[in-house]
């Protein structure tokens, strides 16, 4: 248990305090665990491997250090950090586009003027990319005017999904990031209001997004890629990355809810499934559950041919539009995993009214998504990443990243017959998962009132 802040202390002296032991209980761990201390030499663990109570004395140093950093720079200071972020991702990109990390061996330092060389680029403008890498510990200065590997590039040259989710982020995202503001009053769009009054209730459609100015087309951006097939085989990638962070990984949602509680034989259907990722892992654990993927048919024919042979009589495929009414009647339950946060409120209105003809009373409803914690719950630093990740919605789908509240709130007005049973909120990640049961005669009044 961490000891209270001595009142007496000033603030700043107060966060020091506390990152101090929060910093100390880990190293304790680690030691005790055999495990190295933190370091960016190229093999250090990806991320700290540490069990739930240890995770939270590092959010908890986190989030003391970044007040303190805020602090110490005061406002002045801090505004001009949040400018000189603007560029930050500037040298990563270079990283990425020019590949090179997968240029440099491990242990081989090389200046700066030799990685411009091997780049094919103006000397003086990649020196200086690659300094500024250094000050972002993407790469190490072990004398000057050279660069050697750290952690980060090293993982960038070895571990391809990670060097396609960067590029997801510098090449498809980040083009988007300047537009979010020009986007809320930009008019020369059907139906925008002068005032950028029609995102109030985030309807905007999917083709009048941040993305769409910023590369200068209507389509929406998924559209984009069934056109650029190596964008979206980087896409696809960088999103298997994600499904490796704590709380996306399939596991999280399967021990998350009491799957086996839907009774033996239940029906699941997997909606906007993907490849079928999900499906599998939950009829691995559940071999009794029959679960349906559905999704778009290019989606469909792609996760025919990688679905494994051993889930052949429990996991089915089917081509579905979830913006048309939903085929599979009298299912047991419906799992939306990671697919409502990519709509604005009105389309996911729709998607979930096209399951009320399909529904048996007592169906479930199981939404699997990220939830935007309530103020005060968490750090700001660790609100901060939930909200860039919905800037992030806003720019290239006009879509959105929700609160508990909001979730509730959404599927209510969906339909009133959706009754809230459970929300779980898993440690350590923005992800949540709330679950309805579908009750086609409303509750009575009375006996609720007497509750
Ligand atoms: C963010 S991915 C989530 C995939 C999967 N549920 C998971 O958790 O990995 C969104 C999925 O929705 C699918 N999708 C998009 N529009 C759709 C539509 N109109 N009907 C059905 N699926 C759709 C996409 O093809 C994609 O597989």
């Amino acid at each position: 248990m961490a000891a209270p802040p001595d009142p007496d202390q000033p603030r700043t002296v107060q966060l020091a305090a506390a990152i101090l032991q929060h910093t100390t209980s880990i190293e304790s761990y680690l030691q005790q665990n055999g495990l190295p201390s933190p370091s960016f030499a190229p093999g250090a663990p990806p991320k700290l491997p540490l069990p739930p109570n240890v995770e939270q004395q590092l959010a908890a140093a986190l989030g003391a250090l970044d007040e303190l950093n805020a602090l110490l720079l005061g406002p002045m200071g801090w505004l001009l950090n949040q400018v000189g972020h603007a560029y930050d991702l500037c040298s990563l990109h270079a990283l990425y586009r020019y590949k090179i990390p997968a240029q440099l061996a491990v242990g081989e330092e090389v200046s700066v003027a030799e990685i411009a060389r091997r780049c094919d680029a103006d000397e003086d403008a990649m020196a200086r990319l690659v300094q500024h890498a250094v000050t972002n510990y993407l790469l190490v200065r072990p004398r000057p005017g050279h660069v050697a590997h750290s952690a980060t590039s090293a993982m960038l040259a070895n571990v391809p999904v990670l060097h396609d989710f960067i590029g997801n982020v510098c090449e498809d995202m980040w083009p988007s990031a300047h537009k979010v503001v020009p986007a809320l009053a930009h008019t020369a769009w059907p139906g925008a209001a002068a005032d950028g009054a029609t995102a109030a209730k985030s309807g905007r459609p999917p083709n009048q997004t941040a993305h769409n100015l910023a590369e200068g087309t209507d389509v929406p951006f998924f559209e984009t890629l069934k056109g650029d097939q190596e964008r979206a085989r980087r896409f696809a990638s960088a999103m298997s990355m994600l499904q490796t962070m704590p709380g996306f990984e399939p596991t999280a949602a399967l021990e998350a809810y009491d799957w086996g509680a839907l009774g033996h034989g239940a029906t699941v259907v997997d909606v906007g499934g993907s490849a079928g990722t999900f499906a599998v892992a939950l009829t691995d654990k559940h071999p009794d559950l029959h679960v349906i993927v559905q999704d778009l048919p290019d989606v469909i024919d792609k996760a025919r041919a990688e679905l494994p042979a051993r889930s052949a009589d429990r996991v089915a495929l089917q081509s579905h539009d979830f913006f048309t009414p939903q085929p599979v009647t009298s299912a047991d339950a419906y799992f939306f995993r990671m697919i409502l946060h990519d709509w604005s409120d009105d389309y996911c209105l729709r998607i979930l009214r096209q399951l009320i003809s399909a529904l048996k009373p007592g169906a479930r409803v199981v939404i699997n998504d990220l939830s935007i914690p309530p103020p005060g719950a968490t750090t700001l630093y660790e609100e901060r990443q939930v909200r860039c990740k919905d800037i992030a919605m806003m720019a290239m789908f006009n879509s959105k990243e929700r609160t508990m509240d909001e979730w509730t709130g959404l599927v209510a007005e969906a339909d009133p017959r959706f009754r809230l049973r459970s929300v779980v909120q898993l440690p350590a990640s923005p992800i949540g998962l709330i679950e309805f049961t579908w009750e086609p005669e409303p509750a009575p009044a009375v006996a609720e009132a007497a509750e």
